[in-house]
């Protein structure tokens, strides 16, 4: 087992480069099942998530070549099989994708039921439901999902929820439909923009992705031999701008995308932080202790739920009492016990979290949870006095490349050792 030990307090300064999106990334690659041929996608994030969604394609016939740490070539021509691996699929959230795409590709696909950050309650009735409306007939079974549609026509589908997942995975399988697929209430999330993008590059004819309507016509195939670089990942960037106040430091973000960025710039202005905006990097900065605010987490472009628990190490060091409403996940507030841990006064119930701000963290063991929750542990043991142990690294390492190495590389002292 491993774990990272970090001594604070440090404030955190420097440069950090951002890498590309793991959300964005996870729908990418299955996308790429739904051309006959050869594609290069760098500013890939070299991060556990990804790995096992390239041994899945793999598994189905992909052949995928690493040229560098953060590129590589798929090529799709030769898919073999409509099973994908049950126990791999069923380790991440992501691998449902692998159903769009491959109704797209072949008219059937079975997957074991994703997996992923225990959030609380994450059904998939969205993507059923758009699958259905597509034409697809969708069973569930003993912890599998089997998919069957080998001409699937466009439809008007409404989605009950905004929901990301969905949006995305019926995209996917809409690209390649007889007729156009108008999708209402759709998610907006920056990394659905960029597998519109990745998708129109190769071909598909997508429309409207980052506004609530999306309309797909469909084409009758993708083809060319295309390269395609990965949007910056708006969730790390945000967790390093939130690393910057939590420590009282100054950082300059480089290589992301500030637009992304607004709903979480605009809190840290609000909480005295110092913003400065410079096109594709974003310095932050924070001499005094930040004061109180209230957030409640939204779809895009309302403040994250995924960087909710490191706003949440924020709050719990600012001056007032703060008030945070989880929106999307029922169960998003499992680290504030590792917070109080450290000397934080948190009270979350349900949906609905309490901060009553602290002047200082402490040093502790601590264990997290799930991917975000991870790094705002980290987070605070860099700006808690003393010794922070943070456990279950495996879900850190899911979402962030070279995390400690990063945290490091601005002055953090952390250090990633084995039991
Ligand atoms: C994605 C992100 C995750 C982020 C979340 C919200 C990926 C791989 N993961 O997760 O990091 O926290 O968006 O920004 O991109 N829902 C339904 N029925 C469905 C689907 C969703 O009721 O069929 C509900 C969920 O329970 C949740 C809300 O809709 O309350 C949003 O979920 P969704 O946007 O689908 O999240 P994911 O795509 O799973």
């Amino acid at each position: 087992m491993e774990k990272l030990i970090i001594t604070g307090p440090t404030p955190l300064k420097g440069e950090v480069h951002i890498n590309g999106a793991k959300n964005a990334a996870v729908a990418i690659l299955p996308a790429t099942l739904l051309f006959n041929g050869i594609c290069t996608i760098d500013n890939l994030p070299n991060i556990s998530d990804v790995k096992i969604s390239c041994t899945i394609l793999e598994q189905l016939g992909a052949k995928i070549t690493w040229n560098k740490p953060n590129e590589i070539t798929i090529d799709t021509r030769n898919i073999t099989t409509t099973q994908a691996p049950l126990d791999l699929t069923s380790k991440f959230r992501a691998s449902y994708y692998i159903i769009g795409a491959m109704l797209g590709r072949m008219g059937e696909i079975e997957v074991g039921m994703p997996g992923g950050c225990k959030l609380g309650a994450r059904p998939i009735d969205q993507h059923i439901k758009g699958f259905e409306l597509l034409g697809a007939s969708v069973s569930l079974e003993k912890g599998t999902i089997h998919a069957k549609g080998k001409h699937l026509k466009g439809n008007n589908i409404y989605m009950d929820v905004v929901s990301v997942g969905a949006t995305i995975n019926v995209m996917l399988a809409a690209v390649l439909a007889e007729g156009t697929t108008v999708i209402d209430n759709a998610a907006k999330e920056p990394h659905i923009v960029d597998v519109a993008n990745f998708l129109n590059t190769m071909g598909a004819d997508i429309r409207g992705a980052g506004t609530d309507v999306i309309k797909i016509n469909g084409v009758k195939k993708l083809e060319g031999n295309i390269n395609y670089s990965v949007v910056p990942d708006q969730i790390e960037a945000g967790t390093f701008m939130l690393a910057a106040v939590a420590t009282r430091g100054d950082l300059l973000i480089k290589n992301c995308i500030t637009k992304h960025l607004d709903s979480v710039t605009a809190k840290i202005l609000e909480i005295g932080g110092n913003v400065e905006d410079h096109g594709d990097s974003i310095r932050v900065w924070c001499k005094k202790r930040p004061t109180k605010a209230n957030i409640k987490t939204l779809p895009h472009p309302g403040f994250p739920t995924d960087l909710q628990p490191q706003m949440g190490v924020v709050l719990s060091l600012a001056d007032g009492t703060s008030i945070i409403n989880e929106s999307i996940w029922e169960s998003r507030f499992q680290y504030t016990e590792e917070l109080n841990k450290m000397g934080a006064k948190i009270t979350a119930q349900g949906k609905t979290a309490v901060f009553e701000g602290v002047p200082k963290l402490y040093g502790a063991p601590v264990y997290s949870s799930d991917l975000r929750a991870g790094a705002a542990l980290i987070i605070a043991g860099t700006a808690a006095n003393g010794t922070t142990e943070v456990y279950n690294l495996e879900h850190i390492d899911r979402g962030y490349e070279n995390i400690e190495e990063k945290f490091r590389s601005i002055g953090a002292k952390i250090e990633r050792v084995k039991e």
